[in-house]
C-alpha cells in the first residue's frame, strides 16, 4: 500500500492537478488537493495554500506515472490565427474611403501566400459576436498557435472580455487595424485589446495584416 500526497505539484501547476484528477478517475484513487478543495465530508483538504492534508489518500502498490513538469503543454506550431471582429465581413464595400476596397477574402488570400513564403500557416476567421472571439483566443492557445493577429474591430474599444482573454492566454496577440483609430473619433482612441496585445499594427490598410504576420515570422512577438 502506498500513500500519495501531491499538493506540492498542484500548488505550482493546475494542469498537473488536472492530470492527477484523471489518474484519480482511472485508478479509483482519492488524492489530497489544495486549500479551497474539500473532501466528501466537507473537510478542507488543505489548511491554507501550501499546507496539504495528506490524510485522505488512495492506495496502490506501484508508483503512478508522473507528467512532464511543464506549464506549457501545447507544442508550438507554425499556425497563426487571424481573428476578425464585427462588420469586417463587409470589407470591400463598407466605408471604402476609410477601409479601402480590399475584401476579407482578398486579405486571406494575400496572407496565405505570404505565410507560405514565411513557413507559417494561417487560420483565418471572422465573426460578429464578441464571445466567439473569446472562444477562438482560447482555442488558439489550445492548438499551440504561434500567435494571433486580432482585428477586433469595434470590440477593440469596448471589450474587457477580450482584454481578459488576451491576458488569460500565453499565445502572443498582435492587435491589427486597417485604419488608424487614434486619428479618428475620440471613442476609438481607447483600445482594451491594445492594453494586453504584444504589438499593435494599424493604419496601413490591408497591409497591416501582412506587417503583423511578418513580425510573427521575425520573432518580434
Ligand atoms: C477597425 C477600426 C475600428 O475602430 C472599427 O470599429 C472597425 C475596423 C480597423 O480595422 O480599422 O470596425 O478595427
Amino acid at each position: 500500500m502506498r500513500s500519495l500526497c501531491i499538493g506540492e505539484e498542484i500548488a505550482v501547476d493546475w494542469e498537473i492537478a488536472a492530470f492527477w484528477r484523471a489518474q484519480e478517475q482511472a485508478f479509483g484513487l482519492q488524492v489530497g488537493y489544495m486549500s479551497g478543495d474539500y473532501n466528501h465530508n466537507g473537510k478542507p483538504m488543505a489548511d491554507r495554500l501550501g499546507q496539504v492534508n495528506c490524510g485522505l489518500v488512495g492506495a496502490r502498490s506501484d508508483p503512478l506515472p508522473r507528467p512532464a513538469p511543464s506549464r506549457y503543454p501545447p507544442p508550438m506550431t507554425n499556425l497563426v490565427y487571424v481573428l476578425n471582429g464585427p462588420n469586417l465581413n463587409l470589407l470591400g464595400t463598407r466605408e471604402p474611403e476609410i477601409y479601402g476596397t480590399t475584401t476579407l477574402d482578398d486579405i486571406a488570400g494575400m496572407l496565405e501566400d505570404r505565410a507560405r513564403e514565411l513557413g507559417l500557416e494561417i487560420e483565418m476567421r471572422q465573426t460578429n459576436h464578441e464571445g466567439m472571439l473569446v472562444d477562438w483566443l482560447h482555442e488558439a492557445q489550445a492548438e499551440g498557435a504561434r500567435a494571433v493577429l486580432l482585428n477586433a474591430a469595434a470590440y477593440t474599444h469596448t471589450s474587457i472580455a477580450l482584454l481578459d482573454a488576451i491576458k488569460a492566454i500565453r499565445t502572443p496577440v498582435i492587435e491589427v487595424h486597417l485604419s488608424d483609430p487614434k486619428t479618428r473619433e475620440s471613442f476609438r482612441h481607447l483600445s482594451y485589446v491594445g492594453m494586453a496585445a504584444a504589438l499593435t499594427v494599424e493604419g496601413h490598410g490591408a497591409d497591416s495584416y501582412r506587417i503583423a504576420l511578418e513580425a510573427v515570422a521575425a520573432g518580434t512577438v
